[in-house]
């Protein structure tokens, strides 16, 4: 993995959403895929498709349809309190930085929409209804096996210099995404990524404690470390 160590690359691959508009090799993209499908997926399946969009047209239409649903998750925001983590500073800097790429998704040299096939169990019309309700009940590990990829390719672009911020909001408007890749029906879309040189630098990831997220055998305990 080029020359940074594992846990260099892991506590530096924060969101970068200030891009130049240098174009990215292929040949790095290339290593950036061939590290994201060493990801586990549910039965090995590999159902995963990776559209990489570099088309001029098609990022800045996949970029108004960004800008579109960011309209919707402004509005979510406006109802909901600050996390108590992030103080005004913080929280003013953060929401200025997520306003940028809402106006510039379309001006990243690569734009990266990984998806995934319908599950190989989607075919069986025969299952019993109580097995079928259990699966549709499910729905919350949909990603499950999409998301471990797209981690892989956070700390592959951290690794090869380049920033990358994983989002979603696009699948407001899932259809219009679809529309512009010419997707098929058994394939669905999962984040929608930026990729491209920084502008800036890449920056120390800060989170909350271990013990504050973490519990030894029972809720509400404390895990010690
Ligand atoms: C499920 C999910 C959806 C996200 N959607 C967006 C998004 O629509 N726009 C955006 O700018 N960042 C988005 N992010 C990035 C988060 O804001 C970011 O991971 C978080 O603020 C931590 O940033 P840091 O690693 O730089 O500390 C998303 C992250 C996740 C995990």
């Amino acid at each position: 993995m080029a020359e940074t160590g594992l846990f260099e690359v892991m506590y530096s691959a924060g969101a970068i959403r200030r891009l130049r508009p240098d174009p990215v090799p292929d040949e790095v993209i290339t290593k950036v895929l061939d590290a994201a499908i060493r990801a586990p997926s549910g039965s090995n399946a590999q159902s995963w498709l990776f559209m990489v969009v570099k088309d001029a047209g098609k990022r800045k239409q996949l970029g108004a349809v960004y800008k579109k649903a960011s309209e919707i998750l402004m509005k979510l925001y406006a109802g909901a309190p600050r996390p108590e983590h992030m103080d005004e500073k913080k929280y003013a800097r953060f929401m200025q930085s997520v306003q940028h790429l809402f106006d510039h998704m379309g001006d990243a040299p690569v734009l990266l929409v990984p998806c995934l096939k319908a599950s190989m169990w989607s075919g069986n019309t025969n299952l019993p209804a109580d097995i079928k309700a259990r699966m549709a009940g499910s729905v919350r590990i949909a990603g499950s096996s999409i998301y471990p990829a797209v981690q892989n390719i956070i700390l592959a672009c951290r690794a090869f210099g380049l920033g990358t911020v994983l989002t979603t909001i696009h699948a407001f408007f899932e259809e219009e995404v679809r529309a512009i890749l010419n997707l098929p029906p058994d394939v669905q879309t999962y984040a929608l990524m930026p990729i491209g040189y920084p502008q800036g630098h890449h920056f120390p990831v800060k989170r909350k404690s271990v013990n504050e997220v973490a519990c030894l055998d029972s809720y509400g305990k404390a895990w010690p470390g």
